[in-house]
């Protein structure tokens, strides 16, 4: 065992209530070497002294830890199912929507969710909650500007009924922000809300521990009313959802039983 990085990982979790422990452990530890070295540091418990003392530091960890890469409509194909096939079947009858975007990064997934919904025939009233681990990318996310680059894949009809041009890219109209709200969320170690109809929660998963992602499973499972769905990531099938109360509707969407 290695006693440096387990005493790091300890101070961590004391200081911000992260838990390192649940994601992956080869990965995690290579990236944070990665970054010790950068700041020129031998060991784990030099970093921390540093570290605990700098928010710089701090913020360039927790920037690094957390994989903020996202993208609107990130693989398209699987929320045109979403439009095509789930949602027709969530809403039946129903006119609201209760949707949560679970460590949502820079606001891209909550908000192309909310471009879906608003174009969404008989929906009168939809909400959305988004939360991440990270301020920082809460803050972007809340601000909802875009380089040009980030938006390129969203359809030029989007464009021009969502966004408002500026100088250096693209901002979300407050039609689309309205439904949106962004909050800070541990997914490890904070409560969940309940009673949602559409879970959305992609790449994130597969930087957890096996141990640590059955918990979530059955807590995702739990915060859904019956009926509702687990949308996850490309790369992120659940092996038996039998096991937290969910089956599987469509290839990486799961509905509460
Ligand atoms: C790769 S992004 C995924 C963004 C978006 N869901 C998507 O698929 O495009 C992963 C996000 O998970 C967040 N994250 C990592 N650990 C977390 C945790 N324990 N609780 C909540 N969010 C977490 C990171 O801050 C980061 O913004």
């Amino acid at each position: 065992m290695d006693l440096d990085y387990e005493g790091f990982k300890k101070n961590i979790l004391l200081k911000t209530g992260i838990d390192l422990s649940k994601y992956k452990e080869a990965q995690m530890k290579r990236r944070l070497i990665a970054l010790r070295e950068k700041r020129s540091f031998d060991s784990f418990s030099d970093y921390y002294q540093s570290l605990s003392n700098d928010r710089n530091m701090l913020d360039e960890f927790l920037d690094r830890m957390t994989i903020n890469v996202s993208e609107f409509y990130r693989n398209p194909s699987r929320w045109e199912v979403l439009e095509q096939k789930i949602l027709p079947r969530l809403l039946g009858d129903r006119l609201s929507l209760k949707a949560w975007s679970a460590a949502c990064s820079t606001g891209e997934e909550p908000y192309t969710l909310s471009m879906m919904l608003s174009e969404f025939k008989g929906i009168t009233n939809f909400s959305i909650l988004a939360t991440d681990l990270d301020e920082q990318v809460l803050e972007h996310a809340k601000n909802g500007f875009y380089f040009e680059k980030a938006v390129q894949d969203v359809p030029n009809v989007k464009k021009k009924r969502y966004f408002s041009k500026q100088e250096l890219g693209l901002k979300v109209s407050d039609e689309i922000k309205k439904h949106v709200t962004f909050r800070k969320q541990n997914l490890l170690s904070d409560p969940f809300g309940k009673d949602f109809d559409l879970i959305v929660c992609r790449n994130v998963m597969i930087y957890f521990t096996e141990e640590a992602k059955a918990v979530l499973y059955g807590k995702f499972s739990k915060a859904l009313r019956p009926g509702g769905v687990l949308f996850v990531g490309s790369t992120e099938q659940i092996f038996n959802p039998g096991l937290y109360g969910l089956e599987s509707e469509e290839p990486f969407f799961y509905r509460k039983k």
